[in-house]
């Protein structure tokens, strides 16, 4: 059984480089939405070759650029006929517009995802009604027209009003197979009070599959129908990561377990926080998860660890593994640079809140006794450039404003003698476990060797990332302090 795989980069560069012809059984994506929201994520797509990562994290506009040009050129010219052809009908009724941008990069993506579905596959691409007219059309021209299987409706409660439209409560699951004799297993719900009234009327037994059986009790309930009723992840949901775009895990339960069997690969090119990985691994499937960002990556590491601890097995690709790709990786995009740093240590990003946040780049907290609400606060500052004495000066300052029991500076340099001494002479943050030092300086080749945080070591709970329960799976950490299995 091949290993699952976390991919850090650029989907399209991923499949192309990566994944072999007809080798995934199941694909479930969930591209940004061209909903012009600014929680997505925005990214340069440069003619289909490697693209440069992270432009700006969370914003979601898409406009039509030279690179948008560069990509709808390379479909039109190098993709498949039908293809092709479609996208030069969406420019004609588009012109060059934000939604033809969207879809350029819509494009290639899906084809490659075609090429590396197997022939009993299905792919579910999860889309709103902001685009999904579009690409439901171009679906058609990748995978074929009878290869539509449904457009799944997942309809949620959501709050708010407008003047000239109803609320906006659902989104578009298009289901696709590569080929007919699809991989598909029946799937039931609890019935309806309509259907319960009409199983009263039936004799029971015979072949009506609703009907067949003795009693309700044994009835596996009422066939699941194209429209799904899942509440949002939103308020005090115990799954809730923070993560703004993540996705229930009842809804990938439904898609892997209809169209998927144990043992199967299933693959997300744009896998967020990593619902579908955390919920293929549930059901014992293989997964592979691919994201743009650092901080996915990190969060879904996290996930994992907290949902399964040692039993999960993944190999991370794509992550700067020596110094020197750490180097490049905070030259190229010092957004990237500091998820990848904080994530190293279990940290999270701190929200750049104007003024108030200043000198903070990642928090870190935990509980000394899980029981108790007394919760804990590491604050951590990453420099990739000159290291300067007052970077430290400044962290014990914020520390004690914080009142942090800790403060960590990362840096790329070598602090200086005097800046290490002046860390050594800041005190200690006792806990019952012994001294830890309150102002600590750990350097990237010290990260890179395993080097982390010295808090308190054992009986721990870092809680920077909410808990992501999996149903029937202890959340409880099996080895502390959190470091993630490779
Ligand atoms: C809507 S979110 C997915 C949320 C996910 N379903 C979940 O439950 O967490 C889209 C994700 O796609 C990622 N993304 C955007 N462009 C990408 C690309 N070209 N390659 C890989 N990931 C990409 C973003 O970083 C973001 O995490």
């Amino acid at each position: 059984m091949s290993k699952n795989i976390l991919y850090y980069g650029d989907n399209l560069d991923i499949l192309r480089r990566h994944i072999k012809d007809e080798s995934i059984d199941l694909i479930y994506l969930d591209p940004p939405f061209k909903s012009n929201q600014d929680y997505n994520i925005l990214f340069a797509e440069k003619n289909g070759s490697k693209s440069k990562a992270q432009v700006k994290a969370f914003e979601d506009t898409w406009e039509w650029t030279e690179e948008s040009a560069a990509a709808y050129h390379d479909i039109i010219e190098k993709g498949p006929e039908r293809v092709s052809k479609t996208m030069q009908g969406f420019d004609k009724i588009l012109d060059k517009n934000d939604m033809l941008a969207y879809l350029s990069m819509m494009a290639p993506r899906l084809v490659e995802l075609n090429r590396v579905l197997k022939a009993t596959g299905s792919i579910f691409l999860h889309c709103d009604p902001t685009a999904s007219h579009y690409l439901k059309i171009l679906m058609d021209a990748v995978m074929g027209p009878g290869n539509f299987r449904n457009e799944i409706i997942w309809t949620y409660r959501k709050f708010g009003r407008s003047g000239c439209y109803y609320p906006r409560s659902h989104d578009v699951i298009l289901f696709y197979s590569k080929e007919t004799g699809n991989k598909f297993n029946v799937q039931y719900v609890k019935p309806s009070e309509s259907t319960l009234k009409r199983w009263g009327t039936k004799k029971r037994g015979g072949k009506d599959p609703y009907n067949r059986y003795a009693t309700e009790e044994e009835s596996p309930g009422a066939i699941m129908p194209d429209y799904w009723d899942i509440n949002l992840i939103i308020g005090a949901n115990p799954q809730r990561l923070g993560y703004p775009t993540q996705k229930p895990e009842d809804l990938l339960e439904r898609i892997i377990k209809g169209s998927s069997n144990k043992g199967d690969l299933i693959l997300d090119p744009f896998c967020g926080c990593g619902t579908a990985v955390a919920v293929a691994e549930k059901l014992k499937r293989r997964w592979i998860g691919i994201d743009i960002t650092h901080l996915a990556i990190a969060l879904i590491k996290d996930r994992l660890q907290r949902a399964f601890g040692s039993k999960v097995s993944y190999s991370v690709i794509g992550e700067p593994v020596s110094l020197t790709e750490a180097k490049t990786l905070a030259e190229s995009d010092p957004y990237q640079f500091q998820w990848w740093s904080l994530g190293l240590v279990g940290a999270r990003k701190a929200e750049q809140k104007k003024g108030a946040d200043k000198g903070i780049d990642g928090r870190l907290l935990f509980h000394i006794d899980p029981k108790t609400r007394d919760t804990q606060e590491i604050i951590i500052s990453v420099k990739s450039g000159k290291l300067k004495p007052e970077y430290l000066r400044d962290l014990r300052g914020v520390v004690e404003r914080e009142q942090a029991a800790i403060g960590v500076l990362i840096c790329m340099e070598d602090p200086t003698k005097p800046m290490r001494h002046e860390a050594a002479t800041g005190g200690f943050y006792v806990s019952p476990w012994g001294k830890h030092p309150k102002i600590q300086i750990l350097t990237i080749e010290d990260l890179l060797s395993g080097k982390r945080i010295d808090y308190p070591p054992s009986q721990q709970v870092n809680i920077t990332y909410k808990k992501s329960p999996v149903a029937g799976v202890s959340l409880t950490p099996k080895k502390l302090p959190y470091r993630e299995e490779e």
